[in-house]
Parts: structure tokens; C-alpha cells; sequence
């Protein structure tokens, strides 16, 4: 587990392994200490490859015996794995390993969550089950027999023979052991049926402990609607007899695409309207349609190495924000997405973590499961398909599946695709994925004799290890209004290269004015000076909702930084634009939602900086105070009737139409709380009779540092719904007052329904303790001695979800010198830790710099 000297894996020293495996044969005979896997691997020399070293990795494992087509042998084994003399001819390899599931704390191989086995295999996590190449671009067909006392017991493909203490599984289809799974526990299914376009039947479960089977239903219609979707939308057919789905626990991640084995975080999976929130179930619904999309973007088609994880992961998310917006409304979608990538992936790819899409080097790939590869991944795939067109688009599509279908491929064979199905030269756009840093456009207009000119000039600050950048392809995407608010130009798609380029536009009657980057077309930051008199008339006239919103968020954004550097007042401009727009009823309840949402704070304290001003959090938090008091007061008329937009009588649906009235509704009860001190809050929380509307009210309260016979209540309620209780755990944290918000989650701590082993209740109290800005970074650092205490406790258990958290410090380089020298220390406290993992030695050397 622990490495003297951490090794780096670069992407050009990638070499093909000296063998191909023809099948795979393993026994698995279960007990929660000393499960005994046994493997038959049938081996042939690579002529592909040069080095014939016959090496397979193996972690943690106990080797009983090993033969070489039936004669035993002696391997070398290290605790990396092992290597041995073997025949320069196809062989038969046989191991007997043992392995602990009930010791796996770190929830990576096979591991047990309450009493029910399971596996976790990506990236590496296959070479701790047994010795095997564990590296992805070694596919093959997987033969499956567990041995157990088990009621259910599963793995990949589909069931070939089962009886009393024993099934058997076959995956005909030839996969890297990185997507292998293996369940066995007392199970129920939820089962359904899907009959694919071609008219092939298949079984559907989904695999949960007894008492959540009433939580199933959903996840089962978004499952079916899934697959109709990549029928109808790329074209592709689901390819085994059965499809399953399990809900585990204990788990690291959102979900796992293991080849006919879906293994889900039940977070992730179970919903309820009695406890499950809107957000939850639009979430569930796109983890559930990821995690199927990845049949064949993942598993038809993988990745030849981990540097090309983005290869499925970018084009995945892309995927399911396209059934998203499918399902329920594109710009609601978009908006939600961009607030999310520059939440989380600008602060990323502006600090110590930058990288590249494709990372070029790792210590630790379980590091790189990151916003930059999925979220700026995908928005990568959106450039391309803007760039080419969407004809183009699904002609590349559907070249790529009909030329690496069976592959483990890479980025240039991506790339290639498109080049040749477009004719397109795609050399530049290729530096999006080895350029970390987020693009900076600026801006500048002129405008004389009906030629309106538009000068768009690109930048990106140096990065880790790149101190320069090349010009890069952005697609900024372009309308122009005239001064009575109508379009003059419809959107048009400039193609900025040059480091400074030139568009104009022509037969102008006036001056427009331009709305620069709409649909959000690019993941850069753009700099346009404008006067705040434009961007109020963007927000009430632009015809692209995305930018019709983000000229709203920009006035807000505005106004925030002048009431923190120069004590100003709100703005008037974006208090009445945003209510002009509130009081529009013809606008859909989710989209006027968003209008009433800020900028985050962490989002303001990166502006500031930026801007050369060192952010204060307290004053951060402050200024938002103010301007939510202020938006309330404005408002004050209006939030009543906004607020009966969540009233809805008919049944409830977590559908796109009730949830956004229920978020409009929620979004009024909270600055209607600031104004009636919570007597509205908790008439509502008496009577919801959903955990959308008991959460949001009891968040009010708690803002409103009321609600504690409600928390109590609300405990005594739900004491036995884990997910609930998470999130109980989550909202004290989250909506904490700065000045107790670290004293607040260490008391947490020391509840008895605090397993700081579940990655989900640890994750609850410290996630929201990193979210809750001007708390985390309170000028006393406890906040940061709390979360370091901890990190160095969970790190032995589980450094994978501790390496994850380590991210809350990201940031640190933006704030004073008092703020550093406390995080500073914490980082120097956890780095001098002994024995720490090689996951979080690589974070934070990475965030010191
Ligand atoms: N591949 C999973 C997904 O994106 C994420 C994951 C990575 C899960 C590593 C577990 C471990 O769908
Ligand atoms: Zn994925």
C-alpha cells in the first residue's frame, strides 16, 4: 500500500503488454476474511509488442499456488505483483489467491458493504482480486463461477448455469479487467423487461437490501428511457441478455459501468418522493443514463491507457447532458452545468491541480477522476460538434462505433474520426486537450458606417509545468441586438484561432449590441467591459436564454464586487432586471429559479483575485447577506405569488414541470424567510409531505438560525433512512454561520450516526464543511485543523476518498498571508504524516507546489 518513492507514469513511455489473453476463466470461492479466487488465463506472445516480460500485477493478495499449463511454478512476487519464466508459445496460466473482503476498508477490489460482497476494479483496483495485466488495453471474454452461501450472486454478461451454492456467469463480450464486477449478498430485485429496436428481449433489475425496494421504481423508468434514447439518438442497441444494477452503500464514487454490472452508489440510485429531493432524482436519472451510455462509450468502445480517460468519460457526460435536455429542458440543463463547471473545474484548472484533459503524467490515476476530464471533457465534445455541425457530428459517431467497436482507443483515434468524416484539419483543436488553464477572451467593439467590428483577443495564464500556450480553437458563438431589443443578427459561430482576431458584421442601421458566447459555447472566461446599462438590457431582451441568464449572473457578480471593494450599495439595474424578469410569467418557474440564484461566493473570491484584489471571505459572505436582504426587500411584493408556484395539487412527479415550481417556490421561501423571521418556513415544514419541500424549509430555518425543534424532529423522523440522514448531516454544515460552522461539524462528529467509514456521511460533514466558504476559511483555522485531523484519520482506511477532500485546499494560494500560513501548516501537518498513502502524498505536493 505504501510506496518509498512514488513512481510517475508518463503517457509516451506507453508500450502494448507482451501478451494478448484469450479467455479468462475464475472461480471465486466467498468467506468475508479468506476468499480464495482462483484463475485459468489462457496467454499468447503479442507480435504487436517487443518486451515479452511476462508481468502481472497483484496487490494485497495471498499467492496459494500458480502452474503454468498444469505444472507448478515459483513466480517472483513483489507487492506489485509478480513476474515468471514462461513459454515462448500460447500457455495456460492457473493462480490461487487469497484475499480479505471484510479488511477492505478502502472499498477498491473486492470489498464487503454491510454484509453483501462487492467489487470496485476502476482504474487498478482488478490487481486485488487476483494477478492478472490490469491495464486496460488487455480485453478479453471473462467465464465467472462464485461459490457462496449467498441468495444472490452475480458478475458480467449473462447467467449460463445456477443451483444450490453456486451461478455461473459468461461475458462474451472481451472487456479490460477494469470493468469486471462481482455481487453476492441477500438481495431483492426490482425487474422490468426492454425489448431493443431490433427485437431482442432483456431483463432488467435492479439489485438493492431488503427495505429499499420501494426506492427502485424510478431509477428502473430512467433506465428504459435511457436506452430507448441511444437507440434513437446514436444508435445503439444494448448487447447482453440481462442488464443489473446494484445499490451498495459503502462506495467512493456516483456510480460504475462494469459490462452488464452496473454498480451504483445508492445514493445515486434509490429515490422516494418522501425522501429523495427533485435535484436527487434529476441527478439519479443522469447517473443512471451515464452509467448506460458507457456500454458503449467506455465499454464497446475503451480506453487503450488511463491518459485517455476523457476519451470516455468527456464523451459520456456529454451524452447524458444531451438526455438531459431531452428529457427536461436544454437551457435549465445548460445553466445548471456551467454553474457546476465554473464551481468546480475553473477553480481546478486556475490553481496548483490544473491539467490537461489529457493529463500527460500521474502518480496516483485515481487523482484524475476530476472536473477537468469529465466537465471540461465534455465541453469539448460540445466545441467539436459545434464546430463541424450536427450532420457531421453523427456521421464522425458513427464512424467511430463502426471502426473501434472491440478497441481500446485513444484521443488521436477520436480526432481521426472527425478528420475524416469531415475533411476538417483538427491539429489546433487537439491543444485543447494537452493545454491545461481556462482561455481568457477579451472583448473590444467598434462600430462605424453600418460595419459593426468585434475583436476578440485569447489568453490563458500559465499553468503547472506550462508556462506558455498556444492559440486555441474557440467557437464563440454570436447574435446581435438592436437598440429596441430585437435581433439584427442571428447567432452566428466565429472561429476565433489567432491569438487576436477580427469579425465584422455588416449592414447595421445602429450600434448593437452583441451577446458574445451564447449557449455558453466555449469553457473560457470572457472579459468584455461593458456598462451595466448594457448587460440589463442583454437580461431583458437577449433571445438566447443561456446568455439571457448569464447576463443576470454577470450584473449580480458586478454589484457583489463593488459592495466588497468599495462598499457600495446593490445595484438598482440588476435588482429591477432580475425582477422584470421574475414577474414574467410566460418564462418557465426552473429558468426564473436561476435568475434569482447568486454567484458563489469561492466564484467571487476567484474574481477578486483575479482582479488583483485579495479576497476577504468574511466580507464575501457579507456582501452576499446583503444583496439576498436587499433582493427580498425589492421583491417583497412579488414573492408571494412566486412563492404559490410550488403549490402544486396534483400528485407529485419529479418532473421537470413540478420541480421547477417547487425551486421557484423554495427560492421565494428563502428570501421571504429573511423578512418574517421563518413564521412562513415553518408553516411549510409542517405540512410538506416531500423531502424537496421539508428540506427547503427547514434550510430556511436554519439560515434564519431558527428550526432546532425541526432538526430534531426531523432527525427523529428519519433516523433510519441513511440517505437522509446524510443529508441532515450535510444542511447543518452547509448553511452553518461562518462563525460556528467549524464547530458545528466537529460536534457532528461526535454523533453516534456519524460512521466516518461511509464515505457518504464523511463526504456529508466535510464536503459541506469545504462548500460553506467564509466557514472553511474563517480567520480562527479551525475549520482547516478539523478537516486536516480527519483526513489524516480516514487516510490508512481509505485514501481514495481522502485524496478526493484533499481538493478543499485547493484554493489557498488566493487568500492573505494569514490564511496561507494556517492552511500551509495543516498541508505541512498531513504531507509529514507517516505512511501516507501514495493518493494523498501526490494531492498535496500537488496543491503546495
Ligand atoms: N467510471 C465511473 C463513471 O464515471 C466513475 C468511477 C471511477 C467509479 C472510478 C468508481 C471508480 O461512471
Ligand atoms: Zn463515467
Amino acid at each position: 500500500m505504501r510506496d518509498a518513492a512514488p513512481t510517475t507514469i508518463y503517457l509516451k513511455d506507453y508500450t502494448p503488454f507482451g501478451f494478448t489473453v484469450d479467455d479468462v476463466h475464475l472461480t471465486f470461492d466467498l468467506s468475508p476474511n479468506a476468499t480464495r479466487v482462483t484463475s485459468r488465463i489462457t496467454f499468447s506472445p503479442n507480435p504487436d509488442a517487443a518486451d515479452h516480460t511476462f508481468f502481472l500485477h497483484g496487490e494485497e493478495l495471498k499467492l496459494i499456488r500458480a502452474s503454468i499449463d498444469g505444472q507448478p511454478v515459483l513466480p517472483n512476487v513483489t507487492d506489485k505483483g509478480l513476474t515468471c519464466d514462461v513459454p515462448n508459445a500460447p500457455f495456460v496460466w492457473e493462480a490461487e489467491v487469497e484475499v480479505d473482503p471484510a479488511g477492505n476498508t478502502a472499498l477498491e477490489g473486492l470489498y464487503m458493504s454491510n454484509g453483501m460482497y462487492c467489487t470496485q476494479c476502476e482504474a487498478e483496483g482488478f490487481r486485488k482480486i487476483t494477478y492478472y495485466p490490469d491495464r486496460p488495453d488487455v480485453m478479453s471474454t471473462f467465464t465467472v463461477r462464485i461459490n457462496g452461501t449467498e441468495k444472490v450472486m452475480l458478475s458480467n454478461g449473462n447467467p449460463t448455469d445456477q443451483g444450490d451454492g453456486f451461478a455461473e456467469w459468461h461475458d462474451p463480450w472481451p472487456k479490460p479487467a477494469y470493468l469486471f464486477a462481482l455481487v453476492a449478498g441477500d438481495l431483492i430485485n426490482h425487474p422490468d423487461r426492454f425489448t431493443t429496436k431490433s427485437g431482442k428481449d432483456v431483463e432488467l433489475n435492479i439489485w438493492v437490501r431488503p427495505g429499499d425496494e420501494g426506492k427502485c421504481a424510478f431509477g428502473m423508468e430512467a433506465l428504459k428511457k435511457s436506452m430507448t434514447w441511444d437507440e434513437d439518438v446514436y444508435g445503439r442497441e444494448y448487447d447482453l441478455d440481462v442488464f443489473n444494477i446494484v445499490a451498495v452503500d459503502d462506495f467512493n464514487m456516483g456510480a460504475m459501468e462494469n459490462k452488464g454490472l452496473n454498480i451504483f452508489n445508492s445514493s445515486c440510485v434509490l429515490a422516494s418522493p418522501e425522501t429523495s429531493t427533485d435535484d436527487n432524482f434529476e441527478r439519479i436519472e443522469a447517473i443512471i443514463a451515464h452509467e448506460y451510455f458507457h456500454n458503449w462509450t467506455g465499454n464497446r468502445i475503451t480506453c487503450r491507457d488511463w491518459f485517455q480517460l476523457c476519451l470516455k468519460e468527456g464523451l459520456t457526460v456529454f451524452r447524458d447532458a444531451q438526455f438531459t435536455a431531452d428529457m427536461r429542458s436544454e437551457p435549465v440543463k445548460r445553466i445548471r452545468d456551467v454553474i457546476d463547471l465554473r464551481g468546480r473545474q475553473f477553480p481546478e484548472d486556475n490553481g496548483p491541480l490544473s491539467h490537461p484533459v489529457r493529463p500527460e503524467s500521474f502518480v496516483e490515476i485515481n487523482n484524475f477522476y476530476t472536473a477537468t476530464v469529465y466537465e471540461k471533457g465534455a465541453e469539448l465534445i460540445g466545441m467539436l460538434k459545434t464546430l463541424v455541425g450536427d450532420e457531421a457530428y453523427a456521421k464522425a459517431l458513427d464512424l467511430y462505433f463502426d471502426r473501434h467497436d472491440g478497441d481500446a482507443a485513444t484521443i488521436e483515434d477520436w480526432l481521426q474520426v472527425f478528420a475524416d468524416a469531415t475533411g476538417r484539419d483538427l491539429s489546433q483543436f487537439k491543444r485543447w486537450y494537452s493545454q491545461a488553464g481556462t482561455p481568457r477572451v477579451a472583448v473590444s467593439e467598434d462600430y462605424s458606417e453600418g460595419i459593426y467590428t468585434l475583436t476578440l483577443k485569447q489568453s490563458t495564464p500559465a499553468t503547472p509545468g506550462q508556462d506558455t500556450k498556444q492559440p486555441q480553437v474557440i467557437p464563440v458563438a454570436v447574435g446581435l441586438l438592436g437598440p429596441n431589443g430585437d435581433e439584427v443578427a442571428e447567432t452566428r459561430i466565429l472561429e476565433l484561432t489567432e491569438a487576436e482576431q477580427s469579425f465584422t458584421f455588416d449592414g447595421l442601421a445602429a450600434k448593437p449590441t452583441p451577446s458574445i458566447l451564447r449557449g455558453f459555447s466555449a469553457p473560457v472566461i470572457l472579459e468584455h467591459d461593458t456598462s451595466s446599462a448594457q448587460r440589463a438590457f442583454l437580461l431583458s431582451h437577449d433571445t438566447d436564454p443561456f446568455n439571457r441568464w448569464d447576463a443576470g449572473r454577470s450584473l449580480a457578480r458586478e454589484t457583489l464586487l463593488t459592495m466588497i471593494t468599495d462598499g457600495a450599495a446593490p445595484s438598482g439595474a440588476y435588482l429591477d432586471g432580475v425582477q422584470a424578469v421574475l414577474r414574467d410569467d410566460t418564462l418557465d418557474p426552473a429558468y426564473r429559479a436561476l435568475m434569482l440564484g447568486l454567484p458563489g461566493q469561492s466564484e467571487l473570491a476567484a474574481a477578486l483575485h483575479d482582479g488583483g484584489t485579495t479576497p476577504d471571505p468574511q466580507a464575501i459572505w457579507s456582501a452576499t447577506e446583503t444583496l439576498r436582504q436587499a433582493q427580498a426587500q425589492h421583491m417583497q411584493d412579488l414573492l408571494p405569488r412566486l412563492h404559490g408556484e410550488a403549490q402544486v395539487s396534483a400528485p407529485y412527479l419529479p418532473d421537470a414541470d413540478q420541480s421547477g415550481r417547487r425551486a421557484l417556490g423554495s427560492a421565494a421561501l428563502s428570501l421571504i424567510t429573511r423578512l418574517d423571521g421563518g413564521a412562513l418556513a415553518a408553516a411549510e415544514y409542517a405540512k410538506a409531505d416531500n423531502m424537496t419541500l421539508q428540506l427547503s424549509a427547514l434550510g430556511c430555518l436554519i439560515r434564519a438560525g431558527k428550526g432546532e425543534a425541526e432538526l430534531q424532529a426531523f432527525y427523529d423522523q428519519w433516523k433510519d433512512d441513511r440517505l437522509v440522514i446524510d443529508k441532515w448531516f450535510g444542511l447543518q454544515v452547509s448553511l452553518a454561520d461562518p462563525e460556528h460552522t467549524a464547530t458545528v461539524a466537529q460536534t457532528l462528529t461526535q454523533h453516534a450516526d456519524f460512521n466516518w467509514k461511509n464515505p457518504n456521511r464523511f463526504r456529508a460533514v466535510f464536503g459541506a464543511l469545504a462548500m460553506n466558504h467564509a466557514g472553511f476559511h474563517h480567520a480562527s483555522g479551525t475549520a482547516y485543523e478539523l478537516l486536516a485531523e480527519w483526513l489524516i484519520q480516514l487516510d490508512p482506511v481509505n485514501p481514495q476518498t481522502t485524496a478526493r477532500m484533499c481538493s478543499a485546499f485547493q484554493t489557498w494560494r488566493r487568500y492573505d498571508e494569514g490564511c496561507q500560513t494556517l492552511i500551509g501548516a495543516q498541508l505541512d501537518r498531513i504531507a509529514a504524516t507517516p505512511q501516507l498513502s501514495r493518493d494523498v502524498t501526490e494531492m498535496i505536493t500537488r496543491i503546495r507546489g
